[in-house]
């Protein structure tokens, strides 16, 4: 089976989860953020190095502060207790830590470098990212250098290897401002699956798609042996 090494997702669909139940929305984000040990570790278990997570963008500040405040209160919770992932796995937090509530900043930055040397699989949670602001903001700080592809990834919110998978539950089809410069040659797979409820047989099929798929970075297919 041809496997990602790096898988992105994009999680929506929790305040539906949640309004299918005449639950509030924060309820579909605590029961979505429960759901992130274990998708993370599904993927592992199945070979997948890096693992990133859409949590909150800096557009969703624009959301109800209840929704906000009970959003970063579940990423505030799961930085608090990181340890639970298994101590394989290194957690990097993607955006602008300054947006942030200070306690919630704070957890972040603690929850990075308590997992700094663990290996070998990295946990990529983005929260207050803004992709167009990421671009502006690596190019902010090469102004008056030379810009190449190598230093300007470098100053990228975390310098990882480009997503090859990236999968949005939820039924939407965009990318809503997901990783613009590290998705160009990245396959897409949408599902109609909510993100609370998106589960082991999910992810087989959607690592099985990826399998099926022959990724041509811009070149030719290979020719057909006879
Ligand atoms: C989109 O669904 C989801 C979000 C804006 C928040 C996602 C956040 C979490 C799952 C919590 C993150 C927690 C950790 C531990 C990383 P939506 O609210 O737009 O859903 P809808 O389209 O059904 O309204």
């Amino acid at each position: 089976m041809n496997l990602p090494l790096h898988v992105a997702v994009i999680m929506d669909g929790n305040g539906r989860w949640a309004e299918n139940r005449g639950e509030k929305r924060e309820i579909g984000h605590l029961f979505g953020a429960k759901r992130v040990p274990a998708v993370a570790r599904a993927f592992f278990d199945r070979g997948v190095r890096i693992v990133s997570l859409y949590a909150f963008s800096q557009e969703n500040f624009r959301r109800p502060p209840i929704e906000v405040q009970g959003i970063f209160g579940c990423v505030e919770a799961f930085a608090r207790s990181v340890e639970t992932l298994g101590d394989d796995v290194r957690v990097i937090f993607s955006g602008e830590k300054s947006a942030l509530p200070p306690s919630l900043a704070a957890a972040c930055l603690a929850a990075e470098e308590r997992t700094e040397v663990n290996k070998p699989f990295i946990l990529n949670i983005l929260i207050a990212y803004g992709g167009r602001e990421e671009i502006l903001r690596a190019a902010r700080m090469l102004s008056g250098e030379k810009i190449t592809e190598q230093n300007f990834r470098s100053a990228l919110y975390a310098d990882l290897p480009d997503p090859d998978l990236i999968i949005r539950t939820g039924g939407e089809k965009r990318l809503s401002g997901f990783m613009p410069f590290q998705s160009a040659y990245s396959e897409l797979y949408f599902t109609d699956v909510l993100f609370p409820d998106f589960g082991d047989k999910d992810i087989e099929a959607a690592l099985a798609d990826y399998s099926s798929r022959q990724r041509r970075f811009g070149s030719l297919p290979p020719p057909k042996v006879p």
